[in-house]
């Protein structure tokens, strides 16, 4: 393998130059930082080709950090360390972004299994990335058909995207994180009579609020300090198209205002300018957030909501789609081995299972994610139990589904009389609900999630927002 670029984030001295010494002898060059913000400040302005990120460092941990890279460089593979024998927090870093994990101490016997571990990293980082660029080339078209799944749930949805899709009627797209909502939004567009023109996205999140306007409108020469030439927005470059606006939860209040406006009137104004522009958009909105609880909050404009869920599409999470995650696992197998010039990669049946059987919390792209580096991973025969990461292995496929109480079985909650703010009853029930899961378990808080069905840092979230805390 050609000389690449690693580098290695870890506080402590000891561990972080065993791995440089490890990683140089194998040929490559290497870089260090002490804490998460050197390292995305050297990722930011240097060409790197994996990082090896230690889990636990003083101000932003590993996962955060693997997260943040990921926003910079999505294709950039990180491996994290781990403590010895922490087999939960491998999980949640797969879950967060990262290839693989790689447990404290090294030892002699396992150099050979880390370096195999970096290359196998690298490869697939730069796959990953070569991948994407042939794609974008490519513009393919994408339909109905890049959307794997038999399940009732989600066939429910492919119908209604049918019904739709060629009308000119506004759709928000709702569903978890990952569940697939841009390739709902895809589907949309491509399967109907404005597929000829382009589908503009918009990441409503990802653009700092002081940009997003310009980004949307467009604005004129000398409108802000910085602007020295006229230039289009997207509202204008999706003219005859649609426009997707992901992530809409996120749009701040006063943008809000402004959308509203194009909206009902099809019609905008550059920033700077007071010319008004027209044009013919459809608009096609998503988001994992809970618009409801944010027009609640008084973050989100009920108005605007009323505007954009004229169609509301909502993605099914995974877990209950029936049957799917097997599909998906072939689907995804199949990519992967043609990408990387492999035989048909096998899964065993166990394997399988203990797949089916998880709750994919990060949905369709936390699967997908598995299924690569499990390809990858496995040796000659296939996908094994053995080759799972070992808090998923041990996971008996029916605990997955053990909580999931049907809902005639949990107890009555009578609605007073007088009716009651649900959101408000939902989140007391919560509270209770988790502060009593923590006190059973003596706040260990890997047990009451399990209790919860819930994993470790949706549980952490959650006692903060609830403001739960131990007895003292
Ligand atoms: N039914 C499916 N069949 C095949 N691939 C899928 C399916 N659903 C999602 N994917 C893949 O999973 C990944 C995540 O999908 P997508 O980006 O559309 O999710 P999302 O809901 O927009 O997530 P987020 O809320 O995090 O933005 C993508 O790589 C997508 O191609
Ligand atoms: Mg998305």
């Amino acid at each position: 393998m050609p000389k690449n670029h690693v580098l290695i984030v870890d506080d402590e001295d000891l561990y972080r130059r065993a791995l440089e010494r490890i990683l140089r002898r194998q040929g490559h060059t290497i870089s260090s930082a002490c804490n998460g913000a050197d390292a995305l400040e050297f990722v930011a302005n240097q060409s790197v080709d994996l990082v090896l990120c230690d889990i636990k460092m003083p101000g932003m941990n590993g996962l955060d950090v693997v997260k943040r890279i990921h926003e910079i460089r999505p294709d950039l593979p990180c491996i994290v360390i781990t403590g010895f024998g922490s087999s939960e927090r491998s999980l949640e870093a797969l879950g967060a972004g990262a290839f693989w994990y790689l447990e404290k101490p090294f030892e002699q016997e396992r150099l050979d299994v880390i370096r195999r571990l970096v290359d196998q990293a690298i490869e697939h980082g730069q796959l990953k990335s070569e991948n994407r660029r042939l794609k974008s080339e490519l513009q393919s078209r994408y339909g109905f058909d890049r959307i794997v799944g038999k399940s009732e749930a989600l066939g429910q949805m492919l119908s209604l995207i049918e019904k739709v899709a060629d009308t000119e009627s506004t759709v928000l797209i709702t569903g978890e994180s990952g569940t697939g909502k841009e390739l709902v939004a895809q589907a949309l567009h491509y399967n109907s009579r404005r597929s000829g023109k382009p589908l503009v996205t918009v990441n409503c999140g990802a653009i700092p609020e002081e940009l997003l306007e310009s980004e949307l409108f467009g604005h004129i020469k000398g409108a802000f300090t910085g602007a020295h030439q006229t230039r289009e927005g997207r509202f204008s470059r999706a003219d005859g198209g649609t426009l997707f606006l992901d992530e809409i939860g996120d749009m701040s209040p006063n943008l809000q205002v402004k959308l509203l406006r194009v909206l009902q009137e099809r019609s905008f104004e550059p920033v700077g300018s007071s010319k008004t522009r027209q044009v013919d958009v459809r608009i096609v909105a998503a988001t994992h957030q809970d618009l409801p609880r944010l027009i609640e909050e008084k973050l989100f404009r009920e108005d605007l909501f009323y505007r954009l869920n004229v169609v509301p599409i909502e993605v099914p999470p995974l877990r209950s789609r029936n049957g799917d995650v097997a599909l998906l696992v072939q689907h995804f197998l199949a990519r992967s081995d043609e990408d990387h010039g492999r035989h048909r990669t096998s899964v065993s049946h166990e394997a399988m299972d203990r797949l089916a059987g998880y709750p994919w919390p990060g949905n369709v792209r936390e699967l997908e994610n598995m299924v690569e580096r499990l390809a990858i991973l496995s040796g000659e025969g296939g996908i094994e139990l053995a080759d799972l990461p070992a808090s998923l292995a041990e996971r008996s496929s029916s605990t997955a589904t053990a909580h999931a109480i049907p809902a005639h079985e949990l107890p009555a909650y009578e609605l007073p009389a007088e009716g009651l703010s649900l959101y408000r009853a939902v989140g007391e029930l919560e509270k209770s609900l988790i502060g009593q899961a923590l006190s059973r378990t003596g706040w260990n808080k890997n047990q009451a999630a399990q209790l919860l069905d819930l994993n470790r840092t949706t549980l952490i979230e959650k006692i903060k927002k609830r403001e739960l805390t131990p007895p003292d």
